[in-house]
This record gives C-alpha cells, sequence and structure tokens, in this order.
C-alpha cells in the first residue's frame, strides 16, 4: 500500500523526509538487461536527470508484468485498481488475494552498481545486478530492451572515505557484489589504491565477467575490477574457482601474510558474511564498513520494518537505527549482529 502511495509523477526533484537528500521517483528505460552468469543478470536503465549517487546507495524498484514499451507514465501505472476511501467511512479491507497478485505489492532494493552520466542530454545510465530469486527479480528478467520501469531513488547513505586511508579492501558476496563496482569505480576517481575480494557459493554463481587466470594471488582478471585497476581475489565456497572457502578466510590469509597498513575494509554480501569481515577486520584492527541488506518496504524510513541494533562507541545502551535511511552502510563496530 505504502508504495502505490509512493507513486507520484515522473522525475519529482525531490522527496520530503530524508535529510540533504535529494532522490525522486523515475521512469527507467531498460537499455540493456543481459545474463551475466546463472540467475544472476545485469540491468541497465536509461534515466534522465538521476540525482547524485554515492556507491552504497540503492534504488527501490517497481516492476509490474507486463512492462510497458511507451514512456507514458500511465504505462507504468500500478495494475491494481484504484482505492478510494471517502472520509467517515470504515477503510477499506485488503484480502489474501488483493496482496497476492500478479504484481509484487512493494518495490525491492537494489544497489547500484555503476552509472555513466551524459551531461550534455542530462541521462545516465545506471547498472543493477540482481539474482532472480522471488517475484520482482522474475519479472525483472523478463525485460526487453525499450521497457519503462520505476525507479525510486538514490536512498540511504553511501560508503564515506576516510581521509587517512591508505588501501581500500572491498569484500562482495553475492549480491553483495554490485556496491563494490561502483565503489571501485570511486575509488579509482580519488586515486585510492583497492583490493577487490570476491566470495561465491560456486564458480557459475559470480555475477562477474572473468578475463584471466584465477589463481590465489590478487589479480586484474576481473573485467568490472579490472577497469578501475582493481585487481581481485576470488573464493568460492566449494573451490570451483579461486581460493576453496568463504570470501573472509581469503580476507584474513591476504591480511596476515601481507599487513596492510592504513586499510579500509568495505564489505556487502550475506549477514553471516558481514559479521564475519567486520570480525577479521577488528582482529587485524581495520576500520570497516558494510552495507547492510535488510529486507525493506518503503526503503525511505516510514515503515521501521528494517531496524538493527546499533550501540556506537562510548554509548551506554543501544538504539534503533533504520538500515534505509540511517544506512544501509554503518561502522561495523557500532552494530550489534543478532
Ligand atoms: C539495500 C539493499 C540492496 C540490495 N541490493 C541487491 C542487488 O544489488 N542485487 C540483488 O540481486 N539483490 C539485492 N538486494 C536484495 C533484493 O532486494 C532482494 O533479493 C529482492 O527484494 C528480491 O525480490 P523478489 O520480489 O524477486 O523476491 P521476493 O519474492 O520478495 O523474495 C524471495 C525470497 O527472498 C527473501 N528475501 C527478500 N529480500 C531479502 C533480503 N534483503 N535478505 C534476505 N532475504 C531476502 C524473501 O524472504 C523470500 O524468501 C538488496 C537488498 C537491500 C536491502
Ligand atoms: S524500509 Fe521502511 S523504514 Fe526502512
Amino acid at each position: 500500500m505504502l508504495a502505490r502511495m509512493m507513486q507520484v509523477s515522473e522525475n519529482v526533484a525531490s522527496l520530503t523526509g530524508q535529510a540533504g537528500a535529494n532522490r525522486g521517483q523515475f521512469l527507467a528505460h531498460v537499455a540493456a538487461n543481459r545474463e551475466i552468469c546463472r540467475e544472476h543478470l545485469l540491468l541497465q536503465l536509461r534515466v534522465s536527470h538521476f540525482p547524485p549517487s554515492e556507491p552504497g546507495q540503492f534504488v527501490q524498484v517497481l516492476c509490474e508484468p507486463n512492462a510497458a514499451s511507451d514512456a507514458s507514465e500511465a504505462a507504468i501505472a500500478p495494475a491494481y485498481p484504484e482505492v478510494c476511501w471517502e472520509a467517515g467511512t470504515a477503510p477499506p479491507m485488503f484480502h489474501g488475494p488483493d496482496l497476492l497478485g500478479a504484481a509484487p505489492y512493494l518495490r525491492r532494493p537494489f544497489s547500484i552498481a555503476g552509472r555513466r552520466d551524459d551531461t550534455v542530454s542530462g541521462y545516465s545510465e545506471i547498472d543493477l545486478i540482481y539474482r532472480v530469486i522471488g517475484k520482482t527479480t522474475g519479472l525483472m528478467a523478463q525485460l526487453a530492451v525499450g521497457d519503462n520501469i520505476s525507479i525510486l531513488g538514490p536512498l540511504g547513505h553511501g560508503f564515506s572515505l576516510p581521509q587517512e586511508m591508505t588501501t581500500a579492501l572491498l569484500v562482495g558476496g553475492g549480491v553483495g557484489i554490485p556496491p563494490m563496482i561502483y565503489l571501485a569505480e570511486k575509488l579509482r576517481r580519488q586515486k585510492v589504491k583497492a583490493l577487490a575480494f570476491i566470495g561465491a557459493q560456486r564458480a557459475n554463481l559470480i555475477p562477474l565477467h572473468i578475463t584471466g587466470t584465477v589463481g590465489l594471488e590478487p589479480a586484474l582478471n576481473v573485467r568490472e575490477f579490472a577497469a578501475f585497476d582493481t585487481p581481485t581475489l576470488i573464493a568460492t565456497d566449494d573451490g570451483s574457482l579461486g581460493q576453496k572457502g568463504f570470501v573472509t578466510q581469503a580476507l584474513q590469509q591476504y591480511c596476515q601474510s601481507k599487513p596492510p597498513n592504513g586499510a579500509v575494509v568495505f564489505c556487502c554480501g550475506p549477514t553471516p558474511m558481514m559479521r564475519a569481515t567486520a570480525l577479521v577486520a577488528a582482529e587485524l584492527h581495520l576500520p570497516c564498513y558494510a552495507s547492510l541488506e535488510q529486507p525493506m518496504a518503503c526503503g525511505m524510513g516510514t515503515c521501521q520494518s528494517c531496524v538493527i541494533k546499533y550501540r556506537p562507541a562510548g554509548a551506554e545502551d543501544w538504539v534503533y537505527k533504520l538500515t534505509c535511511k540511517d544506512g544501509p552502510v554503518f561502522n561495523t563496530t557500532d552494530i550489534l549482529w543478532q
């Protein structure tokens, strides 16, 4: 319901409710939607006047069945009947079938994996990399070039780069890899040395293009990271590519053999992976920032569905923080992992 209520006109410059944020709802034209590996696709969206964004920020995607191929706003209007509620009457009731229709009722969050801006035309190309696991991602997989979807963003607070950092260690697992590509691009622009640790269950679930031999040492063998001069070290749970084991073990072993003074760890992936990354970083006395992927509904601080327990250094007690609005990026020492 909330997502439907948030249906506002295309290219709203900014929505209220999030401090200092410049965000809006945009009609996004599908420029490409192609398979990268098993169950994972790259969706490239052409969007007019998309506000500035940072790695770690995300968009909320609304994808309806039969996505429209004309660019009118009506074409992406919800497939649900209008709900009228007259003052003084009982509120409308929703029942299972209303909520479990063919279309996803709520938007779904996806990290920005990259963007390219054309300052002349005002168009940006936004990359999303997604794994097909349910209703929205199933519909996204059916999108064809020329179709239109609605995105809301950019949302949340992205990664900040500490001034004193000498090296950035990027740790991405599964669908946590996409924001690391965008971060690698920013780090290259800011001339910060970076190294990416990539983890997946097995080789065919790595949503990246492997272009060279994968060994046990970091190498420029992944197209998406090599484009930003970022070597990668790959780990798979079953050993089908790169180092056998969890990506956190690869991070630990690398840091123990080559202690990276002045390094900062940035991570995104499944919660157990981020918790383990935080532990490794703490053992090595390295600062660590995680982009959390809590399940979300509104994505903008209204529904309170994405809380985490948070206790910053020095605080006596913990408080709840909203992953969507206060995060998704947090200093891992402030998180009380569940
Ligand atoms: C900030 C953020 C960034 C994200 N970035 C990406 C991304 O770049 N690429 C990507 O593929 N996915 C990303 N995700 C996860 C993505 O939002 C979910 O996979 C998506 O909601 C699935 O939608 P669906 O309708 O296809 O599946 P649904 O039908 O909604 O769900 C299918 C199953 O997945 C479970 N599920 C849904 N969301 C999550 C979640 N966040 N964590 C654990 N289980 C979940 C559901 O409980 C259900 O069992 C991100 C999530 C967050 C919060
Ligand atoms: S998803 Fe609604 S408050 Fe965070």
